[in-house]
């Protein structure tokens, strides 16, 4: 029996079901990532586990007992937001031992756990400042820290890096990870950032329409995407509608002047409209005069724009059908601004799906 298990949990607002027949099971020592867009009901859905709002249906059932009807604070549970909400007029002490307090935990032992995230938090030295003399970082290991300060059995993370620069959140990515593994505890984290799930998480629970899409490792999110949503919105991809005809094992996609070839694959028709992606770094590039364009998986192009991403190059390429982006290292031979290139990429990178009903 899993840690925590979801059992057909829904909540309806009106006529919206914000989550809708959600079932997950979630081991102890896991880290896991509610990753969908705005609106898709991940922050209903964490709040149902954390118990500060109630399904219309469904079952919470956490280290083995059903919490379904018990308040928040009976849960184990501790949950840390975007909105960080320090108490402007408290220290880090002060914000750090509330919690505490509201559990009227002896003194001695409200030290002791304040000491304890000071300690692990890398705190120590600024109990005694105020919210507003803390930089972006440390305020949100001292709202992390007030969530780990009851011992909670399970912490919940919604977007609580949402309002951090680039770099301080990549650092906090590598922190919130550490954190996790030396507790051992599970981490349900929500974001609608696809790098930050994939960054930190063992499992990746992508939400849409109050629905789980997938829920898989995070390497089988990315390299295996198991519908068009979840190859459009994971990892940054090109994607090209057609016509599948089969014939031999393989599906040939024709359309937009370019024939993407891949295997077969079960509950895709001859004559069916499909929806190919490539991911950005599976296409390669080679100057046109080495030739070869004109085979499946391969197509001519001009370098439009050459963006630098530091280890990386990003060409944004112009051909007959639109626009194509590759994203290749810098340690490969560099194209310039106008060249001439023929990109491809292996039959085995293209995933493929009946083309959504939305006709994009
Ligand atoms: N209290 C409420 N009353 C009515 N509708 C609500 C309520 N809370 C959420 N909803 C609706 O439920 C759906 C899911 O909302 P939720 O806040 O869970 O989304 P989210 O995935 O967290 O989005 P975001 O990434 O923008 O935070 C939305 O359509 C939202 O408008
Ligand atoms: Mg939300």
């Amino acid at each position: 029996m899993a840690y925590i298990h979801l059992d057909g949990v829904s909540k309806q607002y009106g006529s919206v079901w914000a989550v809708d027949r959600v079932n997950m099971a979630i081991e102890k020592h896991e880290f896991v990532s509610l990753l969908g867009p705005s609106g898709s009901g991940k922050t209903t859905l964490l709040r149902i586990i954390a118990g500060l709002e109630r399904p219309t249906t469904g079952r919470v059932l956490i280290d083995g007992e059903d919490v379904t009807e018990l308040p928040p604070h009976k849960r184990g549970v501790a949950m840390v937001f975007q909105e960080f909400l320090l108490f402007p007029h408290r220290t880090v002490y002060e914000n750090l031992a509330f919690p505490l307090r509201m559990l009227k935990l002896p003194k001695g032992e409200i030290e002791a756990r304040v000491e304890w995230v000071v300690g692990i938090l890398a705190l120590r030295g600024l109990e005694k400042r105020y919210p507003n003399q803390l930089s972006g970082g440390q305020q949100q290991r001292v709202a992390l820290g007030r969530g780990l300060v009851g011992r909670p059995k399970v912490l919940l993370l919604d977007e609580p890096l949402a309002n951090l620069d680039r770099e301080l959140r990549q650092e906090m990515e590598v922190e919130i990870r550490k954190h996790q593994t030396d507790l051992g505890i599970p981490f349900i984290y929500v974001t609608h950032n696809q790098e930050e799930a994939l960054s930190m998480s063992d499992r990746i629970a992508v939400v849409r329409g109050g629905r789980i899409e997938d829920f898989a490792s995070r390497t089988d999110i990315y390299d295996r995407p198991k519908t068009a949503f979840i190859a459009q919105f994971v990892g940054r991809s090109n994607r090209f509608t057609g016509t599948a005809a089969t014939a031999g094992g393989t599906i040939s996609l024709s359309g937009d002047g370019v024939r993407i070839e891949t295997a077969t694959r079960p509950g895709i028709a001859d004559g069916e409209r499909v929806a190919a992606y490539v991911k950005n770094e599976k296409v390669r590039l080679r100057p046109a005069s080495a030739g070869g364009a004109g085979a499946a998986n391969t197509l001519a192009a001009t370098v439009r724009y050459v963006i630098l991403r530091g280890a990386y190059a990003e060409y944004v390429l112009g051909w007959s059908g639109g626009e194509l982006v590759a994203s290749r290292p810098r340690s490969e031979a560099e194209f310039t601004e106008g060249a001439e290139v023929v990109a491809c990429w292996d039959a085995a990178d293209v995933d493929l799906f009946p083309a959504p009903e939305d006709g994009r």
